[in-house]
């Protein structure tokens, strides 16, 4: 490991070493175990998912149930391998029931995520469903949305479904392969851009 990689790791280590102390506030009311983010810390793909469900707070890897299996074959259709991006969640801890995380603890989780996104600086941030897209860039409205890419601050944020909702409801399905198609073509038209 080069010197800039074992020091972002050792970055990475002290964001999620403080995330797990937020537990210890009386209040907390979501699973104990942080899921902590997989990938390369210099992914130039980020996946932000909402929260761990029930299997991945069990096992502490992120996106290894059903949603995570339909994500894998997503991320292949957009010509991607999961080794090769960074993925993670808004909020890193299981909410019991797994119900959606209040307002409240998005806001609480949100510091942890943008340093985290500070650290890895990935070109391109993949947005899973309507509290990942509402928490980054205020689009909630994820069956309008979906499919639309927003350029700020340097990186480009692409809207689309929860894969969850393609494992709930079967029709989300070639609307989600759809959306990955699209981002898959516009992955390709950068990095041939950047090779000329
Ligand atoms: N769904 C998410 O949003 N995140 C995970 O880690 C797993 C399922």
């Amino acid at each position: 490991m080069n010197g800039s990689k074992s020091n972002r790791k050792r970055e990475m280590d002290a964001i999620n070493h403080e995330y797990e102390k937020l537990p210890s506030a009386r209040t907390w009311a979501l699973s104990r175990r942080l899921v902590r983010g997989e990938g390369p810390l210099d992914s130039k793909i980020m996946v932000v998912g909402q929260a761990p469900g029930r299997f991945e707070d069990a096992s502490g890897r992120p996106f290894i149930g059903a949603s995570g299996k339909l994500l894998d074959r997503l991320l292949g259709i957009a010509g991607l391998d999961r080794k090769e991006v960074y993925i993670t969640s808004v909020v890193q801890f299981f909410p019991p029931k797994n119900r959606k995380p209040s307002d409240e603890e998005i806001a609480k989780c949100m510091p942890f995520l943008k340093k985290q996104i500070n650290l890895i600086k990935p070109e391109v941030i993949v947005l899973l469903g309507a509290v990942s897209a509402g928490a980054l860039v205020g689009k909630s409205k994820v069956m309008s949305d979906h499919g639309s890419f927003v350029e700020r601050d340097g990186i480009t944020y692409f809207v689309t479904l929860h894969p969850a909702a393609g494992v709930r409801i079967k029709r989300n399905i070639p609307v989600l392969e759809g959306d990955f198609k699209l981002l898959g073509k516009r992955i390709s038209r950068a990095r041939a851009k950047s090779r000329k």
